[in-house]
């Protein structure tokens, strides 16, 4: 059976799980609705048709249940689904506002509308958090309430890259097909002008690189960060390129199991697939990586993020200095490590 069908049901069950929240949290933030002493976080998230969105915002969801049950805080969370339209987002954003949220929570459709949302948060004196999408930092430092949850896309790159150079440096008979000592590669991009896409698609071009080996390039496209639209890629490039593919680099794990999807369409041996990475460490990516059909991948902190953003906010609602809840950098910024993920260490990021 073909990875997709599962891991499509997978998506629809979380996008469900998120509009069920969305409903029943969003009623208890009304203006008309007594106030009490609950912390309202109104979360915008770019689009809920994202995978490792979803697990974010889900991570997001069970945490503050367990913060407020721990600590007996109140937490409303208001989860809003902006459609990746940065209008339709601006407009949830003043809903929020007016209706007394006490921080948002920000994963911005298009990073270069940041300032607008800044002024609208600090003329009302709310707290503002930007997550996994980065504000350029003239952006993030316009007012001394706004942060930066997310993960420095330079490294993430750069591990995905040395994943590739161990691989191809430890077994070049398997992976150089050719044998010319020279890495052919296709490269799977997210969407453009996202920072993990300029940066994840450098830094892993550069490990390598760096690590001595010589590439060339064969083709690459963006995917925006979707597993169809990479099926539909790799489905052409296989037909262009063939054999001559000896690795396929993708931004982000939903890509990869595009790939991955394509390769198992045209009926080819496993032991003869390219060599494919990518990044998020996402369930079903997890569930490839033990197939043996990802070779490896790159762990993307969601549950970590969502503990930040959610420790952050605790702390800005009760009026403390955020560096004693969290570690920040520079005043407004929060990174979260990237960690390799192979066959080897696989175990320590299942869920039993
Ligand atoms: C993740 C992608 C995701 C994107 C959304 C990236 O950090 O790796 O899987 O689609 O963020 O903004």
């Amino acid at each position: 059976m073909r990875p997709k069908t599962k891991s499509c049901c997978s998506q629809s069950l979380l996008n469900a799980l998120i509009l069920a929240l969305t409903l029943v949290f969003l009623p208890s933030c009304g203006a008309d609705t007594p106030q009490d002493d609950s912390l309202r976080i109104g979360v915008a998230l770019y689009t809920q048709d994202d995978t490792f969105i979803s697990a974010l915002a889900q991570s997001l969801e069970q945490l503050a249940q367990e913060e407020e049950s721990r600590i007996g805080q109140k937490i409303t969370l208001l989860i809003s689904d902006s459609r990746s339209n940065q209008t339709t987002q601006m407009g949830q954003v003043d809903r929020f506002l007016a209706r007394g949220c006490d921080v948002l929570c920000v994963n911005i459709v298009d990073r270069t509308a940041a300032a607008v949302i800044v002024d609208k948060a600090e003329a009302e004196g709310v707290p503002l958090i930007f997550f996994n999408r980065q504000p350029v930092d003239e952006d993030i430092q316009r007012w001394n309430q706004t942060f930066y949850v997310g993960a420095s896309a330079q490294e993430s790159g750069a591990l995905q890259g040395q994943l590739v150079l161990d691989a191809w440096q430890s077994d070049p008979v398997r992976w150089d097909r050719s044998g010319d000592g020279v890495l052919q590669y296709v490269m799977l991009e997210g969407e453009p002008g996202h920072q993990d896409s300029l940066l994840r698609t450098e830094y892993t071009i550069q490990a390598i690189t760096d690590g001595g080996v010589e590439v060339e390039r064969l083709a690459r496209d963006t995917a925006n960060w979707n597993r169809a639209q990479s099926a539909a890629r790799m489905t052409h490039w296989l037909e262009e390129f063939g054999e001559q593919i000896e690795v396929i680099l993708s931004n982000n794990d939903d890509m990869a199991l595009g790939a991955i999807d394509a390769l198992s369409e045209t009926g080819r041996a496993l032991e003869d697939w390219p060599l494919i990475v990518g990044i998020d460490a996402t369930a079903p990516a997890l569930e490839a990586v033990a197939a043996g059909q990802l070779y490896g991948t790159v762990h993307n902190d969601e549950r970590g993020q969502a503990q930040a953003m959610l420790n952050l906010s605790l702390a800005l609602y009760a009026g403390e200095d955020p560096g004693g809840a969290v570690d920040l950098e520079d005043d407004h910024y929060i990174w979260l490590p990237y960690r390799q993920v192979t066959q080897d260490n696989l175990s320590a990021f299942r869920t039993p």
